[in-house]
C-alpha cells in the first residue's frame, strides 16, 4: 500500500496535539523533530515537519497528502484547499487589536490607519467587506509590539488566551474569525492515497468522537 503523507507543523501550537491525535489514532510515529520526515511503523504513513505558512502551497503542489494545519492559515493562504475535517484543538480566533489607551468606537477608527499582521489576506478581505482601508504592515511574528514601537496603531493576529495582547497592553476590539485545527486534503492525492486517508480519517474520527 503507498504512504500517505501529512504535513504537521514543525514548531509551535499546533505541533504537540497534531503528534498525540497521531498517537491516540494508534500511529507511532518513531522519532521526534530531529528530522523533517519521521515513517509510522505501524500504518501506511510519512509525517513532513513542516512551517505552517509553507503548508496550503505543498497541498496545492501535491507534494504532501494532507496536513493537520489551523483553519486560520488555510483562510490567510489556502482557500482552495479542502478541510476533511474539523479536529476540536487549537482553538484561537484572529482579531483586531488597538492600545489599550485609544479610543475605540467601532472599525471606522481604523480606517487610515496603520495594522501590523501576519495575515494580510484575511485583514484586507475584512476591511475591504467594510469599506475600510489601511496601510498593512506585514510582520512575520511578534506582531503585539509593532504599536509600542510606533510602527503601527493596531494589530491583526491570533488570540488565544489573551495573555500576550494583555502583556502589550492591548485591546481586542473585532473577531474577525474563529479557527481550530483541522485536517486539510491536496486537491492532487492520488485514488489509491485517498483510500489510505479515508482509513486514517475512519480512526481520527472515532479519537474525536471518544474525546467528546
Ligand atoms: C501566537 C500569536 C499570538 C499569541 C496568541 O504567537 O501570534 O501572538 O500566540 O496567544 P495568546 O492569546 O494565548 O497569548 P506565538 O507565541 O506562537 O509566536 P509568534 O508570534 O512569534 O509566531
Ligand atoms: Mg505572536
Amino acid at each position: 500500500m503507498q504512504k500517505i503523507r501529512i504535513a504537521v507543523q514543525k514548531s509551535g501550537r499546533l505541533h504537540d496535539d497534531s503528534l498525540k491525535l497521531l498517537k491516540d489514532a494508534g500511529i507511532s510515529i518513531d522519532n521526534g523533530r530531529e528530522q523533517l520526515k519521521a515513517t509510522s511503523g505501524n500504518f501506511p504513513l510519512e509525517v513532513f515537519y513542516l512551517r505552517n505558512g509553507d503548508i496550503p502551497q505543498y497541498l496545492r503542489d501535491g507534494v504532501v497528502d494532507a496536513a493537520i494545519i489551523g483553519e486560520n492559515v488555510l483562510i490567510e493562504k489556502g482557500e482552495d484547499i479542502i478541510t476533511a475535517e474539523k479536529l476540536g484543538f487549537s482553538k484561537c480566533r484572529v482579531s483586531l487589536a488597538v492600545p489599550k489607551t485609544a479610543k475605540y468606537t467601532g472599525l471606522k477608527d481604523l480606517d487610515g490607519t496603520r495594522i501590523a499582521t501576519s495575515y494580510p489576506n484575511t485583514v484586507n478581505n475584512y476591511l475591504a467587506k467594510n469599506g475600510i482601508s489601511a496601510d498593512l504592515h506585514i510582520i512575520n511574528g511578534s506582531v503585539e509590539i509593532a504599536p509600542n514601537i510606533g510602527l503601527a496603531d493596531a494589530i491583526c493576529d491570533i488570540v488565544s488566551s489573551g495573555s500576550t495582547l494583555f502583556k502589550n497592553n492591548l485591546k481586542e476590539v473585532e473577531v474577525m474569525l474563529q479557527s481550530e485545527a483541522v485536517l486539510a486534503v491536496s486537491p492532487k492525492i492520488s485514488a489509491e492515497r485517498k483510500e489510505v486517508l479515508t482509513k486514517l480519517q475512519f480512526r481520527i474520527k472515532s479519537v474525536l468522537r471518544a474525546r467528546k
